[in-house]
């Protein structure tokens, strides 16, 4: 890399799930630095986490928009390039555009927006701002998975004719929110989530792991999106028959009350010569399949143990830290313009928007009861 990236957080404080995980990765090779955060929605809780990460005082702030407008006063050797958005996504837009307004880089997680007309407005802002926008779609940084991209591509499976993709967790299998568990509680609240619970956190991972793997487009489905656990204000099982672009068939399943599940995901492309099979609980294993029952296994590269290190954070694989790094390297290349070891990484706005054309329409499919073009 030409030069050390500053980084700016918004979100990730004291007790958050993804944040860390973004700070990690995204300094991890050097290539980055953090610089400042408003890490949470009070100044306390931002201090407490700025402070921990070893932060000087006024740079930790109080608010998002105290941070932008600040930040953009200060001389370019010292203020931020870019900005991580991790907070819930309700909040997501209007923080984006503030940054991406005031002439920062911003890369913000999934699901893009609170719906999808909002963001039709987010894609606006970002094909008119001049920083570099990206999204943090995790799946998209497995080796494996671009491993696969590219045998589709090739016409190695021939054919495209059916898809699977199912994710199905168990964490939300009984009402803990009504206990107050932080990540529960926005989740299923439709003020916080958007619309769409566990088809916008789960669901939109799986339709744009399929969709950028296949590299064919859903063209339409007849969805049946449920609340199974009683008293939950949020949908947390979606079940979408589907129709891919090409003609080819299959379904997509994503769910959070699969009671003992932790993070179960997997990927079946079946074309007329090969399938090809993934699955996140082995995600360094590509099988493909051949009509005379033959299989070969594509293993990627045997990451080396971090037992001991940062990098190593409790809950999550090595190969998923490594998926986050991946994406933050691509974003990397992009500010900087820089010859990329692979665009697959980058997922873009146009993802971001997919992403919430899905939500949109599978939710009409499943109130309506019926086939709906996307
Ligand atoms: N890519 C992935 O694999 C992945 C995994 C988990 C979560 N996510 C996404 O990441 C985002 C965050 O999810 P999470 O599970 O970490 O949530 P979380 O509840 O654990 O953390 C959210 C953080 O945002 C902070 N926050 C809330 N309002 C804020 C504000 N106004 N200003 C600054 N900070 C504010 C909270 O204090 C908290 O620290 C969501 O959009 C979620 O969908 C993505």
């Amino acid at each position: 890399m030409s030069r050390t990236l500053k980084m700016g957080m918004i979100g990730g404080g004291p007790g958050s799930m993804i944040g860390d995980i973004h700070r990690i990765t995204a300094t991890a090779s050097g290539n980055a630095k953090l610089v400042c955060g408003a890490f949470s929605s009070t100044l306390e809780k931002s201090l407490i986490k700025g402070k921990e990460l070893g932060l000087k005082k006024d740079r930790i702030y109080e608010s998002y928009q105290e941070m932008i407008e600040k930040e953009s006063k200060l001389d370019e050797n010292e203020r931020m390039d870019f900005v991580a958005i991790v907070t819930p996504n309700h909040l997501h837009f209007e923080m984006a555009k503030l940054a991406l307004e005031a002439g920062f880089h911003v890369i913000c997680d999934k699901p893009l927006a609170f719906d999808y007309a909002e963001a039709l407005e987010f894609q606006k802002v970002v094909n008119k701002a001049k920083g570099e926008f990206a999204m943090t779609y995790t799946y998209r940084g497995y080796p494996l998975l671009e491993k696969a991209r590219e045998l589709v591509e090739s016409g190695h499976l021939g054919e495209i004719r059916k898809v699977k993709v199912d994710y199905s967790q168990g964490w939300l299998s009984q009402l803990i929110e009504a206990e107050g568990h932080k990540q529960a509680s926005w989740r299923t609240d439709p003020e916080k989530s958007g619309k769409g619970g566990t088809i916008a956190d789960i669901g939109t991972h799986a339709f744009n792991l399929l969709e950028s793997v296949s590299g064919l487009k859903v063209k339409s489905l007849m969805a049946d999106v449920s609340i199974l656990v009683e008293g939950r204000k949020n949908d947390d099982d979606t079940n979408v028959l589907l129709e891919m672009e090409n003609g080819a068939k299959g379904y997509l399943s994503a769910s959070q009350i699969c009671t003992g599940e932790d993070q179960d995901l997997s990927l079946h492309i079946y074309g007329s010569k090969a399938g090809l099979i993934w699955n996140h609980n082995q995600p360094n294993l590509l099988t493909i399949k051949y009509p005379d029952f033959k299989e070969e296994s594509i293993k990627g590269l045997k990451k080396e143990s971090k037992e001991n290190s940062e990098f190593n954070i409790p809950g999550h694989s090595p190969y998923f830290t490594e998926a986050f790094q991946r994406i933050y390297e691509g974003f990397f290349d992009n500010i900087l313009k820089e010859e990329s070891k692979s665009d697959f990484v980058k997922a873009s706005i146009d993802d971001g928007v997919r992403g919430m054309v899905f939500i949109e329409k599978a939710l009409k499919s499943s109130d309506e009861r019926k086939w709906v073009s996307l």
